[in-house]
């Protein structure tokens, strides 16, 4: 693995983020990106359940199938994922990369300083400070890193996860063929996404799935499970308004 160019607060930086990158990064900002994510993925108590239940069962079950020794995901943002992987697997060396600082940070302080954390999410009707109790897991760690160029060696991961990332990369296929440089022989990389794109050259490239489906196979994928039918429902506020996400989840290697 590379060694980081800096830090900042106990987080590893293996890419120079200019200020400017900093400030035209939406996922810097606290209110929506770190409030949002961290209500999302951390206040099960709010919804009743984690929103994201179906992704972590999808996720675990591909997991299943690996030796897992290291486990990746790229786009962890507040990291509950790779968190709920790192405890499960115990014995597993895991990280999760992301490009914006402020969720990595939060993602630090839950899952590796295991401070419990008040945040206020009035913004969004509820009413009382929520408490999020952290978790002080040893084998996780966490670095900011672009998804195109990831700071690690040749086939050193087993696994390589990666959730509602795809889409929002401004090289899609690039950060696919770092995944694919960085996966160990009988290793899985296991992608959900809603393909929900915010460029129009993203749309006419990888718009019905089935384009996307033989780039993959041209790249020298075996495409190991491929479904289109996992919903996923984005709580928005207390009254219960939410985003249904027509996922597409993908496992390669
Ligand atoms: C929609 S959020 C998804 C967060 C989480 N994985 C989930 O499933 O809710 C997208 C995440 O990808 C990160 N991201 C965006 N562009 C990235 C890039 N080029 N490299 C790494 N992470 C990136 C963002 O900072 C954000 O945390």
């Amino acid at each position: 693995m590379d060694e980081p160019l800096h830090h900042r607060k106990n987080i590893p930086f293996f890419y120079h983020k200019s200020e400017a990158e900093f400030r035209e990064d939406h996922y810097e900002k606290y209110d929506p990106s770190v409030l949002r994510q961290s209500m999302l993925h951390l206040s099960d108590q709010l919804w009743g359940a984690y929103p994201l239940q179906s992704v972590f069962d999808y996720v675990k079950l591909q997991v299943e199938q690996v030796d897992c020794k290291d486990i990746l995901e790229i786009g962890c943002g507040v990291g509950r994922l790779i968190a709920e992987l790192a405890t499960s697997y115990p014995k597993a060396n895991c990280w999760g990369m992301d490009y914006s600082y402020q969720l990595l940070k939060k993602a630090r302080e839950i899952w590796m300083d295991g401070e419990d954390s008040e945040m206020n999410f009035s913004r969004y009707g509820f009413d009382s400070m929520h408490k999020i109790v952290g978790r002080a897991l040893t084998n996780v760690q966490f670095g900011l890193c672009k998804a195109e160029q990831l700071p690690f060696s040749d086939n050193s991961q087993d696994v390589i996860v990666s959730s509602f990332l795809f889409d929002r990369l401004l090289d899609p296929i690039q950060g696919v063929r770092e995944m694919k440089r960085v996966l160990r022989k009988n290793g899985r990389i296991i992608i959900v996404t809603p393909l929900n794109f915010i460029k129009a050259t993203h749309w006419e490239k990888f718009y019905p799935p089935i384009k996307l489906y033989s780039q993959l196979q041209t790249m020298g994928f075996s495409i190991v499970d491929w479904r289109e039918d996992l919903l996923i429902e984005e709580p928005l506020d207390l009254r219960g308004n939410r985003v249904q996400w027509q996922c597409v989840a993908i496992v390669l290697m």
